[in-house]
């Protein structure tokens, strides 16, 4: 799973979309979903439209008619898991909102989190992924806010190895 959170834990505003200015990690998250394969909630999508280059995105919804062009659509997380092995993706990036995470916590190996030094308003929330599992922390890097990025964030790499 991909995500940034605030300390608070809030990943997105009061009526959708990110909370900050942040270019560095927008370059980190493209970087990282680069050629993959990356599972979406409906609303995440479609927020992100017109965002794709490489990436094929995998849409959770349960509408039925729903149409992703250049990529797919699931009901559950199990069938995005089998729509990426039957197409040998290398990996499924579970890349948000709020309810897609909670989704997919418990089929999580990996998070790469950027951890936002802010206290942010919003309604959506990242889960309580320390709760369900332990995680090592096996990369790390910090950087300061800029004239660009208006806080400093950290982007960890946590594994799961307990739970
Ligand atoms: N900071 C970050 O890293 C980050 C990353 C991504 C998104 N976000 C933010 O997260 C917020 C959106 O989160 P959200 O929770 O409101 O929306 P979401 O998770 O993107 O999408 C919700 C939709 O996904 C579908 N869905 C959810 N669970 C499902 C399930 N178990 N089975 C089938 N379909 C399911 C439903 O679509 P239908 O209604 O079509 O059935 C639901 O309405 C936005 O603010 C966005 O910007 C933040």
């Amino acid at each position: 799973m991909i995500a940034a959170m605030a300390r608070n834990r809030v990943i997105g505003g009061k009526d959708g979309g990110i909370p900050w200015s942040l270019p560095r990690d927008s370059a980190h998250f493209r970087n990282y979903t680069a050629g993959k394969f990356m599972l979406l909630g409906r609303t995440t999508f479609e927020e992100m439209d017109g965002w794709f280059t490489t990436q094929t995105p995998v849409v959770l919804t349960r509408d039925f008619n729903f149409d992703v062009k250049e990529g797919f659509v699931a009901d559950s997380v199990e069938r995005a898991v089998s729509i990426a092995r039957e197409q040998s993706a290398s990996e499924l990036v579970v890349s948000g909102g709020a309810s897609i995470y909670q989704a997919a916590l418990s089929f999580a190996d990996e998070l790469i989190l950027t951890f936002v030094e802010a206290e942010v308003e919003g309604e959506h929330h990242f889960p309580g992924y320390e709760a369900v599992a332990k995680w090592e922390i096996v990369d790390e890097e910090r950087f300061e806010a800029d004239a660009e990025n208006e806080f400093a964030m950290t982007f960890a790499t946590l594994k799961r190895v307990i739970g």
